[in-house]
């Protein structure tokens, strides 16, 4: 666990995690740091989500709180922004130290309090829209109900002496920090780092919830904020603002048109279908938009979507498997329209056997989760493609490259 200072009386506390699924599912290549916050008023001071990574262990926690003059028993309050256990699991562990504390947090989280750790109200202030907490000598933490970034109950706490902004998940990104966590510390390619793992963060976790993401943003837009403190990631004080606008343009993506690309995600029995990607990948890149190719099952999950939460095409290249799609190819479709990637310009093309299939269970998945896909002519073929095959091929990926670069020229 590393201590650092955010600004004049409040602290931060990371730790990285590695080698992990996080969430029990998303791969995390480059890791990511979880962060807690200890603010120091003049009579009281508060913890803002825990301090993920602690072992548990007291001696630890007395020894990283004695870096920043704090005796953990000193603590009043442990403000709950989101109730996921990324960020209050180590509650369980607090208590055993320091069990008399006052937990704040929403309204909604009350009856999870009592679910996860047998808090029940009476050592809770709930707290919602307009209300404050004086912690003493001018440090005063106002609270802003932002639903469903990520769950329902979740909190942001505002300190308005510094303007520091402490929104949790909101804001966050994947990726490991060593020795600095402040954007004024980084160089413009650690930024570009954090940037592409803030990408992936929010295309695997945030995505689902793009909408209540934009309205958090809107409601956040008038406070002085000078600082962004989220609970993943960097901390930005030199300008807030950047991760601001990302998270505005990734919620955006949502509904598209998102960029001038297309993600081409392909699976392949006996290499059939797979002699189809090449000229597709040629005929998109002829067109000029940029191609990001994915293999399921052999890519993650992670990844995919990443490509394709920016992604304004696709193409689906797969053969049909026991009368229905390539499953890996399912399971990541099943999801993506989980998450609410929508209105995507889509080509499909594949191989099948005895009986086709796959389109049938695409429309099948298409009627079910309504995504508003808009879909070029398919190609199918029996074994493997001929020459008229491919020639469909390119010609189905150049009408979709053309309808990505309209759409996207749409909204400019
Ligand atoms: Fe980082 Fe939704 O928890």
């Amino acid at each position: 666990m590393n201590v650092t200072t955010v600004t004049d009386g409040i602290f931060r506390l990371s730790a990285n995690m590695k080698d992990i699924l996080f969430e029990g599912l998303w791969p995390i290549p480059n890791g990511i740091a979880m962060n807690s916050y200890i603010v120091k008023g003049g009579n009281k001071t508060a913890i803002v989500d825990g301090v993920c990574g602690w072992d548990g262990v007291p001696e630890t926690l007395f020894e990283q709180f004695k870096q920043i003059n704090i005796d953990p028993e000193s603590i009043d309050y442990v403000i709950v922004n989101h109730m996921e256990p990324d960020h209050c699991g180590w509650i369980e562990n607090f208590r055993k130290i320091r069990p008399n504390f006052t937990v704040v947090t929403s309204k909604k989280a009350i009856p999870l309090m009592k679910g996860f750790f047998d808090i029940d109200e009476s050592s809770i202030m709930p707290v919602g829209d307009g209300d404050t907490l004086d912690l003493g000598d001018g440090r005063v933490l106002a609270f802003a109900e932002i639903p469903n970034v990520h769950w329902p109950e979740t909190i942001a706490t505002f300190d308005t002496k510094s303007g520091t902004l402490m929104p949790c998940d909101a804001f966050g990104s994947f990726g490991a920090i060593d020795d600095a966590p402040y954007d004024d510390q980084l160089t413009q390619e650690q930024i570009d780092f954090f940037e592409r793992e803030a990408t992936r963060y929010y295309a695997n976790i945030v995505a689902a919830f793009s909408q209540p993401v934009l309205q958090a943003i809107k409601k956040a837009s008038p406070l002085p904020i000078k600082i962004i403190a989220p609970g993943h990631g960097i901390v930005w004080r030199k300008d807030p603002m950047k991760i601001v606008k990302d998270f505005v343009r990734y919620a955006n993506y949502q509904k598209g048109p998102c960029e001038n690309e297309v993600t081409v995600i392909w699976g392949s029995m006996y290499g059939n279908t797979e002699l189809g990607v090449k000229p597709a990948i040629e005929a998109l890149e002829a067109e000029g938009v940029k191609v990001r190719v994915h293999r399921v099952p052999e890519d993650s999950w992670g990844d995919i979507l990443t490509s394709a939460w920016s992604s304004t095409g696709l193409v689906l290249a797969m053969p049909t498997y026991e009368y229905k799609m390539f499953p890996p190819m399912y399971a990541v479709l099943d999801e993506m329209c989980k998450k609410k990637f929508l209105n995507r310009k889509v080509f499909r093309f594949g191989s099948y056997g005895w009986s086709g299939g796959a389109q049938k269970e695409l429309d099948e998945l298409m009627a079910r989760h309504k995504p508003g896909w808009e879909f070029v002519e398919p190609v199918e073929f029996m074994g493997t493609p001929r020459e008229k095959d491919f020639a469909a091929i390119r010609k189905g990926c150049t009408e979709l490259a053309q309808r990505v670069k309209k759409a996207v020229a749409s909204k400019s």
